[in-house]
């Protein structure tokens, strides 16, 4: 089944936006435009869409023929307790903020698609997802890497564009499509925030007026341990400790964790060096609401 949202304009150069609902579709669509030469930008998401996902799209769109938008709340990635259920899905929205994003196709699958039989397969990356996200949602990663291995199966040959805000994903993605051989090149994306700094994502809706105030402190964690390592800290830990007393501080957060880690095997750095790129990430629930934020420095 495939619907056209607007109708096709005299030159056949419209900019609709074709959606797509079956895995088989998605594979043959990708494959024919590449058959014809075009190259391929994936950016996977749950959808409830906001300018950080618009930013990978605009990022596949300036480096790719045809960007493909994959729109699908993940249920393996949710563990028991989770907001599976209260998860926003502004499919409507959604459909128009890619057609004016510059989304060529969507593909936006039912559960029962997705998954037809209950999976006896789970991807597992090892390592890297112990830490941090994965320590607080066990079964997190799984979901995710599962996941993605099935779209960049079905996508085929591309580039995928992920977002640096969800920093361990990114990281753990990017070790899969190398673990696994897939024929993807996996960019990274600069974090979009608000102007106050807040990271945007789909769950900042679900914050109240005071959360939404004391969201920011995030943000403020992570300047405050950027510029510890600027002026010239050098233990790991202690930038972590402060980090966590600036989200502590703030009477509405629950912190989760704070860590100063290596870039790409998320370790926690000890002793930062000058000239080594470390990156900071911080994570609280405010309310029901847990959000995430992070950020690179290198020490001078
Ligand atoms: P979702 O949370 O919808 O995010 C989709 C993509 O958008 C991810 O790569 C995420 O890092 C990126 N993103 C979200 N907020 C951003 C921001 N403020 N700036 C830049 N990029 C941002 O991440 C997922 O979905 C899922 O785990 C998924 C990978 C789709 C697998 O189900």
């Amino acid at each position: 089944m495939v619907t056209e949202l607007v109708p096709s304009g005299p030159t056949g150069e419209s900019a609709e936006v074709i959606v797509l609902f079956t895995r088989a579709e998605l594979s043959s669509h990708l494959e024919t435009l590449r058959g014809s030469g075009r190259s391929v930008g994936l950016v996977p998401t749950m959808g409830a869409l906001h300018a950080g996902h618009l930013s990978l799209v605009a990022a596949a769109a300036r480096e790719c023929d045809v960007v493909a938008l994959t729109i699908f709340v993940n249920p393996l990635q949710f563990g028991p307790g989770e907001d599976l259920g209260a998860y926003p899905r502004p499919i409507e929205r959604d459909l128009r903020l890619a057609e004016n994003g510059g989304v060529d196709v969507v593909f936006t699958p039912t559960t029962e698609e997705m998954y037809p039989e209950s999976m006896a397969t789970t991807v597992h990356v090892r390592g890297l997802t112990g830490s941090m996200e994965g320590a607080s949602r066990p079964t997190h990663f799984d979901g995710v890497t599962t996941v993605v291995t099935k779209l960049f199966s079905l996508a085929g040959p591309c580039r995928a564009y992920f977002g640096e805000k969800d920093y361990q994903q990114l990281a753990v993605v990017t070790r899969l499509a190398r673990d696994l051989d897939f024929p993807v090149t996996v960019v990274p994306c600069p974090i979009a925030r608000e102007d106050d700094g807040l990271a945007l994502s789909s769950r900042n809706v679900h914050l109240d007026a005071e959360q939404r105030a004391a969201a920011v402190v995030l943000y403020r964690a992570l300047q405050t341990g950027a510029a510890m390592i600027a002026g010239g800290e050098r233990v790991g830990t202690t930038v972590a400790a402060r980090m966590a007393g600036v989200v502590a501080d703030a009477p509405t957060a629950r912190l989760d964790y704070a860590e100063v880690v290596h870039t790409e095997m998320l370790e926690p750095v000890g002793v930062v060096h000058g000239g080594q790129p470390v990156r900071l990430l911080v994570a609280a629930a405010f309310g029901s609401t847990r959000l995430l934020d992070n950020i690179g420095v290198v020490a001078p």
